[in-house]
């Protein structure tokens, strides 16, 4: 089966959001677009919960989110029991975010970063594995 990959972002990241979806697309995956879609001024929050319930759900294999620094949506999102929100600005902090914390949302700072390397840190994230071992133990303590 496919992996289903949920995206949402703010005005913020639109842009890099559209071309994403674009690329995802191209190889072969399924995508949810969870908006914003439009350079308007929006709230993160009402992109990113949605998006998260449907990976709590297990309607969604995994997420990606972009606002301006990244910040608002990963702290967001990781109010979530279920999700595992890390923000990325490279590729080896993108492998790292899946190797060791198993991320299931890659967070991106659309501000920081160029769009190419948002496509670098989404194709790394999503072909890197994680761990396990001694990185499962970690996750394991996270919940309180
Ligand atoms: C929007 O101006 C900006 O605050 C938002 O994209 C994000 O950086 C918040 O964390």
């Amino acid at each position: 089966m496919n992996t289903k990959i949920g995206i949402c972002s703010d005005h913020a990241g639109w842009e890099y959001k559209a071309g994403l979806i674009k690329y995802l697309e191209g190889k072969g995956y399924e995508v949810v677009n969870f908006g914003t879609d439009g350079p308007e001024s929006m709230d993160y929050p009402d992109v990113a919960h949605p998006m998260a319930d449907a990976i709590e759900k297990g309607e969604l294999d995994c997420g990606i989110a972009l606002c301006g620094t990244g910040n608002g949506m990963a702290i967001t999102l990781n109010h979530h029991r279920g999700i595992r929100a890390g923000l990325a600005w490279g590729t080896a902090i993108a492998a790292l975010v899946k190797q060791h914390n198993n991320a299931n949302v890659l967070v991106m700072p659309a501000r920081f970063i160029s769009y190419r390397m948002a496509v670098s840190c989404v194709r790394t994230w999503l072909q890197t594995p994680f761990e396990g071992g001694r990185h499962q133990r970690r996750i394991d303590k996270i919940p309180v």
